[in-house]
């Protein structure tokens, strides 16, 4: 038998395989998404999201030390807002002593050079759990003072020293008009990376017992996109990228390796994906029963985010790949 290609000779050896690898994963790939809360010596774990903790500033602080000596450079805030402070308006969220601005500050005085992003939306402070304002009337989330309250929390982090504001309330003209109120109070130099592709996901679960944020009444389906759509995606991306995103971002990650595919294909501005805390508790849960490998199925659920498109990966394993990639 003669066969003209045998595609089988790449594959021979590993050095073979590695010399033509086309994807591959580095430290400054990642960013971490990091979960606040309050008190001080506090570690917290979430139940359903195994292996991963709520900090008090305190160890935050040192936490976020480890992840830069370990190679990573860019770190995602979230806050556990306390009860008492969450209303409709979300006004605790642009408070310059809150505990997201507070964090953003103890980061930059303790590693300068991590690039910190703050997420930008009212959930973990809106007594009903809506990424926005209720209209109390019908439960609807109100656009534009939606669109207002976050400007005033975007421009709260930017003071505290964010480096990039991440809205991910999927507001319409959100974007633009973040990009404006930074442009006129002299942060000119804040970045934006825009939630641009976020789709009413299921597997946004776990995130929400760990910030305690679930919806009060109903879904988010009004203001996040509708899985079933494609077009719909690089609508918002384009729209995200006219108004001034820096970066964009599609979110879940591996159920939407098309999507992320296709939003690399339209922009020239860098792709991010966010692997959701439902990816992330899948593989734990898995690998805890011993169904799955959990280092290989950290390994080839990054890798292929990365080969679908993504230039940055939103995700909890962050700490995990980089240990993997250095063994
Ligand atoms: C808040 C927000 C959510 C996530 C990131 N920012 C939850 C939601 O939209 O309900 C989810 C992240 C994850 O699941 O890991 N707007």
């Amino acid at each position: 038998m003669i066969i003209q290609h045998r595609n089988r000779i790449l594959r021979r050896t590993a050095a073979i395989r590695e010399m033509v690898a086309e994807t591959q994963l580095r430290p400054g790939d990642f960013i971490l998404p990091v979960f606040v809360t309050e008190g001080k010596d506090v570690v917290e774990a979430i139940s359903s999201m195994p292996g991963y903790f709520r900090r008090s500033l305190d160890k935050t602080v040192e936490e976020v030390k480890e992840l830069w000596s370990l190679g990573i450079r860019s770190v995602l805030l979230f806050v556990k807002c306390d009860d008492a402070l969450k209303d409709n308006t979300g006004k605790e969220s642009w408070n310059p002593d809150g505990l997201m601005q507070q964090a953003v500050k103890a980061i930059k005085d303790a590693v300068p050079e991590m690039v910190v992003m703050t997420d930008v939306a009212l959930d973990p402070y809106s007594e009903y759990g809506h990424d926005g304002i209720v209209d109390v009337k019908n439960g609807y989330i109100v656009n534009d003072e939606t669109v207002e309250a976050l400007a005033k929390m975007s421009l709260s982090h930017a003071a505290a020293g964010a480096d990039f504001i991440a809205p991910s309330d999927m507001m319409d003209g959100r974007i633009g008009v973040f990009r404006k109120a930074l442009e006129e109070n002299g942060f000119s130099g804040v970045g934006i990376m825009s939630y641009s592709a976020k789709y009413a996901s299921c597997f946004y679960g776990p995130f929400r017992d760990a910030l305690d944020s679930a919806p009060g009444f109903g879904d988010k389906k009004t203001y996040q996109m509708n899985y079933a759509n494609r077009v719909e995606a690089i609508n918002e991306t384009l729209k995200d990228v006219a108004e001034g995103a820096d970066i964009v971002m599609v979110k879940p990650a591996m159920a939407y390796l098309d999507i992320i595919r296709e939003v690399k294909n339209a922009v020239t501005v860098p792709v991010s994906a966010y692997h959701v805390s439902g990816e992330y508790a899948m593989i734990k849960a898995a690998a805890e029963r011993g169904w799955l490998d959990e280092e290989k199925a950290i390994l080839e659920s990054l890798t292929s985010i990365k080969r679908a498109g993504a230039d940055l990966i939103a995700t909890y394993f962050a700490k995990d790949a980089v240990r993997l990639l250095q063994s």
